[in-house]
């Protein structure tokens, strides 16, 4: 099988389980340098641990070449050490995968001001410290006369896409993860650098906290040949291609991978439009135009 990622150096965050070891592995199958990194955290946020000590054991019995790190993302001076250290051992950074992630789900009016920030704080936060320090990486890199392949896959969900019951605070970091790869897709493309959002699916800590009966596994617990629909490694291969010179050309890009299927999502766009010809609306004609050519007449954003 050819290689995508012969020779890259990738960093893969919250990677010692569920979809971003599956990520790790797939990377490193590939022949990518891989930085494992992992808190080691409970599913909200709590405690840490040496859990990417084993993937990168399972990397290394595979072939692969890995490195463990255990920095919290949403940490500045950690993620500062982290790029320095990755720079140090393997020369350079070509890829970021920004997955790590927590959940602390609950009813808007149960949720505390502590469960937004903890679960904002790691993917938003996360996501914008690797892509900052990366963004100087390159930059310098750039600067010095250095023509690149630079890469940043960030995580997305449907519950950031179109919102989800008792996640107001996941679904807030979801979305806006997605304004974060917009953003940066235009800023960074004239490096070479492309950015892009997947939205993955899968069984694993995460979603067996959401529904009772649900069970969680980890990628590897899969034989090579078996096939389950909600393997958390479904989306790695798109991952892998995102991250490989041949998608230079795929940037600003929000891509959901389930399973076998590959969506790409639409964004927002007018869906439709009124126009009062006066200067401004008058609140009270609003209504009748709004309900006739804006929504007809069933309430808007029930579903
Ligand atoms: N499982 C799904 O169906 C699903 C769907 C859409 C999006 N996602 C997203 O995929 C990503 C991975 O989720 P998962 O389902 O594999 O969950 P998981 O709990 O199995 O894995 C998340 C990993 O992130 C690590 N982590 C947490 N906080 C961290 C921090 N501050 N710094 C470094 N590492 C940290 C955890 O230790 C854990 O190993 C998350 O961003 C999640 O929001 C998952």
């Amino acid at each position: 099988m050819p290689r995508l990622l012969e020779d890259k150096v990738a960093i893969v965050t919250g990677a010692a389980h569920g979809i971003g070891r599956g990520h790790a592995l797939e990377l490193a199958g590939h022949g990518a340098r891989v930085v494992v990194n992992d808190v080691g955290a409970s599913v909200r946020g709590e405690g840490e641990g040496k859990d990417a000590d084993e993937v990168v054991d399972v990397i290394a019995r595979r072939g692969g070449i890995a490195v463990a790190d255990y920095s919290d993302v949403s940490d500045a001076d950690r993620v500062e050490a982290l790029f320095e250290r990755t720079v140090s051992e393997f020369g350079r950074v070509d890829i970021v995968v920004n997955n790590a992630g927590i959940a602390r789900d609950r009813m808007i009016w149960n949720m505390t001001p502590e469960d937004f920030d903890t679960v904002l704080r790691v993917h938003v936060r996360g996501s914008w410290l690797t892509t900052h320090h990366a963004a100087r990486h390159w930059r310098e890199r750039v600067k010095a006369g250095e023509r690149l392949c630079g890469r940043v896959i960030n995580t997305t969900s449907g519950a950031g896409l179109s919102g989800n019951t008792g996640q107001s605070n996941y679904a807030t970091a979801k979305a806006a993860i997605v304004g974060l790869t917009l953003t940066t897709s235009l800023e960074l493309y004239r490096l070479g650098v492309t950015v892009n959002a997947v939205g993955p699916g899968g069984m694993t800590r995460l979603t067996a906290t959401m529904a009772r009966g649900l069970v969680a596994f980890e990628p590897d617990e899969l034989g090579a040949d078996e096939y389950h629909q909600m393997d958390p490694a479904g989306s790695s291969p798109l991952v892998a291609w995102l991250a490989s010179d041949e998608a230079q050309h795929v940037t600003g890009q929000v891509i959901r991978a389930i399973h076998d299927k590959i969506h790409l999502m639409g964004g927002w766009h007018e869906a439709r439009t009124i126009c009062s010809g006066e200067r401004r609306w008058d609140a009270t004609a609003l209504g009748a135009s709004i309900a006739a050519d804006l929504f007809g007449t069933r309430a808007p954003g029930l579903r």
